[in-house]
């Protein structure tokens, strides 16, 4: 149904523009009665083989929505009928910002990938909070947060910390962006002295609290051998929880859309198939570095359930879709559960 009719229909349409049509067509779908627990029972699997239990929660299944799918906490409570075991809103920064200029969102569909330059267009931090508050879910609920671009980054500790006392009672586990590279210099926050910093002085937040939440760290694929040694040591040495990984990548290598058309494109980073084995190294370069010493979300080209059990081979505890939602479609929770249980 998906592959054959919604989305060539979708497809007709700017990204972005159908991005925002579907939210408001689920929005409008999700208000009759019953159809969240029609669409619930449809595409959710429940098994206790499925469930993981890390970070001091208890994920139902291992696949998650990734972040910048939801930026603003709009339509948690409609997804989490898609069969997610858990849901990454964000990312959010404490002021609300436009973005980069349209488009900035592009579709490579000889790759199955896209390419995006969205510059964490988002409402705030605050307006996410309020609806939050009203969530209907018990669904397992990330915060990812970011700073706001016109925020130096030696004032982005304040915004990090904004946006973690604005979220902490109304999510479950906390991801710091510093890996979008569509926020100028935000990926020099992922050098050791600033990183350590700023984790450090968020896991010093997080302990004042009664129950503290978890932190994860969200990195770029595109770091080194070495900054990945260091990202190591700094998630040892803070104690934060768990890494993500990976972000979008700003690699071109091995596309089969042609350079005349990426250069149309510009700048941005590509998520999807493409970038699946780059995610999948640095998912088993940290595992086996740190002798699986922390948790690791994967996010990166999972469309199948043969993708996800190779990023969980790799060391991976959970993993997260956002392309392979856009290429596969609604069932893709779904669908990797099914293959996760007939291993
Ligand atoms: C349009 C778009 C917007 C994104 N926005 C964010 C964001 O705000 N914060 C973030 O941490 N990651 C963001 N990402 C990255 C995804 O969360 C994910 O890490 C990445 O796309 C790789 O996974 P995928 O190949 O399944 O898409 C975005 C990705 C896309 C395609």
């Amino acid at each position: 149904m998906y592959r054959y009719f919604l989305k060539p229909v979708f497809f007709l349409f700017q990204p972005e523009t159908i991005h925002h049509l579907v939210f408001r067509w689920l929005r409008i779908l999700f208000a009759l009665p019953a159809i969240q627990s029609i669409v619930s029972a449809v595409y959710t699997v429940r098994n206790k083989k499925l469930e993981v239990n890390i970070l001091g929660l208890t994920f139902p299944n291992p696949v998650g929505l990734a972040a910048g799918f939801d930026k603003d906490a709009k339509l948690f409570n409609e997804l989490s009928a898609f069969g997610f075991g858990f849901i990454e809103i964000g990312t959010l920064t404490p002021k609300g910002q436009p973005g980069n200029d349209k488009p900035r969102m592009f579709r490579l569909p000889q790759d199955q990938a896209l390419i995006n330059r969205m510059g964490f267009n988002n409402a705030g931090v605050d307006a996410a909070a309020e609806r939050l508050k009203n969530r209907k879910t018990k669904m397992i609920i990330g915060g990812n947060i970011g700073k706001n671009k016109a925020t130096p980054n030696e004032n982005a500790m304040a915004d990090y910390e904004y946006c973690f006392e604005k979220l902490f009672d109304f999510v479950d586990y906390f991801v710091v962006n510093v890996s979008s590279p569509n926020t100028p210099n935000l990926r020099e926050l992922q050098e050791k002295e600033p990183l350590t910093k700023l984790l450090s002085r968020l896991k010093e937040l997080n302990q004042s609290k009664k129950t503290p939440k978890p932190i994860l760290l969200k990195i770029a694929p595109d770091l080194s051998n070495e900054q990945l040694d260091d990202i190591i040591d700094i998630v040892l040495t803070t104690k934060i929880d768990g890494v993500v990984a990976t972000n979008t990548t700003i690699s071109r290598g091995g596309l089969h859309t042609t350079s005349a058309e990426l250069q149309k494109i510009g700048n941005g980073g590509l998520s999807g198939k493409p970038l699946s084995m780059r995610s999948t190294e640095v998912i088993k370069y940290l595992s086996v570095r740190s002798n699986q010493a922390f948790p690791i979300i994967a996010s990166g080209g999972i469309h199948t359930a043969e993708d996800a059990i190779e990023k969980i081979k790799a060391g991976a505890s959970l993993v997260q879709v956002y392309t392979g939602f856009v290429y596969e479609g609604p069932a893709i929770a779904s669908n990797i559960c099914k293959g996760l249980l007939s291993l």
